[in-house]
């Protein structure tokens, strides 16, 4: 969750804190702080709200020092405030700590502390960390009292500290958190950063730190270690990101500019994974186990909020045309059920964007102690479950900012279409089939483009309905996922009550909340299912809800059936997500302007959920 930066090196440490602070705004931004050290103080600032309150506090109280650390906060323990944003200090003030994640047993430590005569003064699980090194500090170096803290910390975290003994280092550590070291491009000055995001600015090379490593970094350099404590060998890899795709390049929001992305993203998705004579997909990444993909009798399927449900359309993809049974789990599920796998016949797929969700994380680990193949569909490259995962395959949207996924969503969708063409030709499906479905994946950015003319019309849309109190959205088949994702993007950035359902089960409850104030979205494109989502529609029409519908070009006579109508092209059915999500997701993002709300940040989320 949130955001760490520490800078090293002869600039002043606050500019390149806040700077990065506001590239990684978008993982959290409730509150934020930064410290810088000498061999005499801390220096520290730490307020509630977003950068922009810090930047302007540092702007009239500048604070001086070239080496410090910052923190952008998603709060897990203790509310949102001056007082428990980070960093965090010890009692004497000489230790600075910020800290993403959660100390599980922050309870237990903290008690110690207190007994031993500690002065807490925020509500944070972090806090604690800064005490228990001022403890160990007594006689030790700062790296030795850290060792001895580590291990008695349980839980998740991303640690980045400071102190005034050691004036000239930046202490980190992680477990479960990530962290990435930054060095610069001179090789004289050095950052450490949750995301690569954060630093692109100013170094393309950085290494990844790994679970229960700790990185000192000086203005010679970077050490790692391992808790054993012994020195370990980091590869220098590059920054796949650019300053642009960080921006907002010409969009009132990020979110909008990531819809508007979204033909180049399918466009990426498939390039140069297409063979449109022998209809195959082409992977790269599945290359070494192609043979173990081969021998598959089922596949497991995980991840969380719209992953998930990307997931649950690749399943019904996978079923109908590579004939492979497929079950779909909420990573947070998974990971805590008793999951029944066969190491020799099964394997399971981890879809993440972000590649760092504690539960998807915590589910690919607990199928890895299965010893189940481990593939995952990530988009960025670098996280920990692109890089813990046996194979994978890369979505290539390119960094999405809002917290709200869209271009992700869309691309993970492509990604399962080509995995069912790559599993599917293995089995049972044609080279028609194969060619027709890379043949239309080929045009749907068209199609997509086609769906983005729309705006101002689904804009108007919005308006009407933005002060319903609820709303319903239906689908059946491929496109119940798509009715749970319009439902989730709808409350996520406008704060409407919107639930999802497949159409079938209206009559079985949910039927009963039908009244003219009730608006419901139904997905009525023309498919497989078209003639049964009419028939619910008409049960809803007949409890006088209003309807708005997602219907194929060209389909007049559904406009008798309902009250407001948002057109797409046509497509194979197992595409029409793909296609049916985006006006959908337009409809969410202009409810939420509507109603007054920042669709880019919405209250109580965070982009990257690295906290179970
Ligand atoms: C979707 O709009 C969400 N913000 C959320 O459900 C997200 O998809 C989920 O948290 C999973 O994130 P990940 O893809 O980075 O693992
Ligand atoms: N658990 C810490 C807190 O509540 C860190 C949260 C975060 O990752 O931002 O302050």
């Amino acid at each position: 969750m949130c955001g760490i930066v520490g800078y090293i090196g002869s600039r002043h440490a606050s500019g390149v804190l806040i700077e990065g602070l506001r590239r990684l705004e978008y993982r959290g931004y409730d509150s934020a702080g930064l410290a810088t050290v000498d061999s005499k103080e801390i220096q520290l600032v730490k307020v509630a709200g977003k950068i922009a309150n810090l930047s302007s506090v540092v702007q009239v109280n500048p604070i001086s020092g070239t080496v410090g650390i910052a923190h952008t906060r998603w709060a897990t323990h203790g509310p949102p405030s001056d007082i428990n944003a980070h960093p965090h200090l010890d009692c004497q003030g000489t230790i600075a700590v910020v800290h993403n994640g959660i100390i599980e047993n922050f309870d237990k430590l903290r008690r110690k502390i207190i007994e031993s005569g500690h002065q807490l003064r925020s509500e944070t699980d972090t806090e604690v960390i800064a005490h228990l090194l001022e403890e160990q500090i007594q006689n030790k170096t700062f790296e030795e009292a850290l060792f001895s803290v580590l291990v008695q910390l349980e839980g998740t975290f991303g640690l980045a500290m400071i102190c005034t003994n050691e004036p000239r280092k930046i202490f980190a550590a992680r477990r479960g958190s990530p962290l990435v070291l930054g060095l610069g491009k001179n090789r004289d000055e050095f950052f450490v950063a949750s995301d690569p995001a954060a630093i692109i600015s100013y170094t393309q090379d950085i290494m990844y730190l790994d679970d229960n490593e700790v990185a000192v970094l000086s203005d010679s350099g970077v050490e790692t270690f391992s808790l054993d404590r012994n020195r370990t060998d980091k590869k220098i890899e590059s920054i796949e990101i650019t300053v642009g795709e960080m921006e907002r390049g010409g969009y009132s929001h990020f979110m909008l500019k990531e819809m508007h992305e979204q033909p180049e993203v399918v466009t990426n998705a498939i390039r140069g994974r297409l063979d449109f004579t022998e209809g195959l997909a082409v992977l790269g990444g599945l290359s070494d186990v192609v043979d173990q993909l081969r021998d598959l009798k089922r596949l497991t399927i995980v991840g969380c909020g719209s992953a998930c449900l990307a997931g649950t359309i690749g399943s019904y993809m996978l079923e109908e045309y590579a004939g492979l049974p497929v079950n779909v789990q909420l990573a947070s599920e998974f990971r805590y059920r008793k999951p029944i796998l066969d190491p020799k016949r099964e394997a399971i797929i981890v879809v993440s964007q972000s590649g760092e969700t504690a539960d998807t994380l915590g589910a690919l680990r607990e199928a890895k102690q299965k010893g189940v193949l481990t593939i995952g569909v990530v988009n960025a490259v670098g996280s920990s479950i692109a890089r813990e995962t046996d194979a994978g395959v890369f979505v290539h949207a390119g960094p999405e900012i809002a917290v709200a996924s869209t271009k992700a969503f869309v691309a993970q969708v492509t990604v399962f279409a080509l995995l069912t063409m790559f599993l599917g030709r293995m089995r049972g499906m044609s080279r028609s089939v194969g060619v027709k479905i890379a043949e239309e994946l080929r045009v749907l950015p068209h199609k997509i483009d086609r769906i983005l003319r729309q705006e101002e019309w689904i804009r108007l849309l919005a308006r009407k309905y933005a002060h319903s109190p609820n709303m319903v959205f239906i689908g059946r088949k491929y496109n119940a996922a798509v009715a749970f994702e319009g439902a989730l993007k709808m409350k996520e950035i406008s704060y409407l009550h919107a639930e999802g359902f497949a159409a079938g089960e209206l009559k079985h409850g949910p039927m009963a909340l039908l009244d003219p104030s009730l608006p419901v979205v139904a997905l009525m494109t023309r498919d497989s299912v078209f003639e049964k989502v009419r028939s619910n529609v008409e049960e809803v029409r007949a409890r006088r809800a209003p309807v708005i519908a997602v219907v194929s070009e060209g389909d007049e006579e559904i406009l008798s059936l309902t009250d407001d109508i948002m057109f797409v092209p046509r497509t194979l059915e197992m595409l029409s997500p793909i296609l049916n999500v985006i006006p959908l997701q337009m409809l969410a993002f202009y409810t939420a302007l509507a109603r007054g709300h920042d669709p880019d940040q919405p209250r109580n989320l965070a982009k990257s959920v690295t906290v179970e």
